[in-house]
């Protein structure tokens, strides 16, 4: 309810104390995992800035992960979280890791996780986040003991799931709005940020807007073709048959994806003759992409390489700081507030 002496920050910063408890920062936007980019440099420059950053665990083992914790600790005594990827061999190590470091929040990606897993990470008196792709799955993450969920939408960059943002808010989000929920996808605006709040969500994640942002470490020919690709050049691979199954990982378009529907095309014509398995068909498909996101990040091939990304590219036009971001984001969130009958 507007209380009208409330002053556009005021509305703001209440909107914004559910989500920032959470995280353990000023502000309730998670700086979303990025493997190969959100590292050490990127995280704590991130929680510098006040927001939440988030370390990519996808590429890396137990030491490397507790390597990278004691880096991001040296740049910055503000919190920050770790990303596992469920189905990571490694994935006990890692949480354990976590837990012996007392890292505040782990953000389990990849996949639903079971009761076993969000029980190890609190009993290490760890945060717990999870990505809910439906109000059924939403429902049993928090019963499973969750602290918070993130709605990512189908825009977004990276392995996404089917529904949309918008569809997602309407279908969760506004079913569960005493839960803390972050919505991620898409957003790069504060007055999208803030209209969210007023919606019910405790905060946001954003993922591409960093990738190009300075303190990224990602090659610069990495975030020159997210600069300059248009929203519509940040798609979905191509599936041509159903029995294989391709992984839906949003990224820019460039040589790789038309290579790979040619691969798709050359290993289906050799299954349907019978000149290999239905197993080795699968596999084949799924190594083309290995190592692809590493080769564009680390190493700029930006023809073969993946470059992955999230449709919000069609808004992500200059390299600027962290701290350019989040500032820019509060002041459109403030503003749009004070448009919107708090007193600026
Ligand atoms: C290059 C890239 C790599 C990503 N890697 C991961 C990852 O390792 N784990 C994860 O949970 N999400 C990953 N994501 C998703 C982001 O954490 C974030 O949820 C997403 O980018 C938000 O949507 P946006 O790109 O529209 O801002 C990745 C996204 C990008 C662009």
């Amino acid at each position: 309810m507007k209380n009208s002496t409330e002053t556009a920050r005021e509305r703001l910063q209440k909107l914004m104390v559910r989500g920032s408890e959470i995280l353990g920062s000023k502000y309730p936007i998670l700086g979303g995992a990025m493997t190969w980019i959100s590292e050490s440099d990127l995280v704590s420059a991130m929680s510098n800035a006040g927001i939440f950053g988030v370390l990519a665990s996808g590429a890396m083992d137990g030491d490397l992960l507790r390597n990278e914790i004691e880096l991001t600790r040296q740049k910055t005594a503000n919190n920050f979280g770790v990303n596992i990827i469920l189905m990571n061999p490694k994935l006990h190590d890692l949480i354990d890791v976590c837990g012996e470091q007392k890292v505040s929040g782990v953000i389990l990606a990849g996949g639903i996780p079971d009761r076993s897993i969000t029980d190890k990470i609190r009993a290490y008196g760890m945060k717990v986040i999870a990505f809910a792709p439906s109000l059924t799955v939403a429902k049993r993450l928090f019963k499973h003991g969750a602290d918070a969920l993130i709605l990512e939408g189908n825009e977004a960059g990276g392995h996404v799931g089917p529904l949309s943002a918008m569809v997602l808010i309407q279908a969760v989000l506004l079913n569960m709005k005493d839960y803390p929920i972050f919505v991620a996808g898409g957003v790069f605006r504060g007055e999208m940020f803030a209209s969210l709040l007023q919606l019910g969500a405790v905060g946001c994640q954003l993922g591409t807007v960093f990738a190009c942002c300075r303190e990224s470490t990602a090659h610069k020919n990495f975030k020159e073709a997210l600069l300059k690709a248009d929203g519509r050049n940040a798609v979905l691979p191509v599936q041509l048959d159903k029995r294989f199954p391709i992984a839906p990982v949003r990224a820019v378009e460039n040589a790789g994806t038309e290579e790979f529907i040619a691969k798709q095309r050359e290993v289906l014509a050799k299954f349907d003759k019978g000149g290999i398995s239905a197993e080795d068909a699968k596999l084949t498909l799924e190594h083309f992409w290995a190592g692809a996101l590493r080769k564009a990040v680390r190493e700029g091939d930006v023809e073969r390489g993946s470059l992955m990304a999230g449709q919000i590219v069609e808004l992500v036009k200059e390299e600027r700081s962290v701290r350019e971001i989040t500032d820019a984001f509060l002041t459109e969130a403030e503003n749009f507030l004070a448009a919107h009958g708090y007193p600026g």
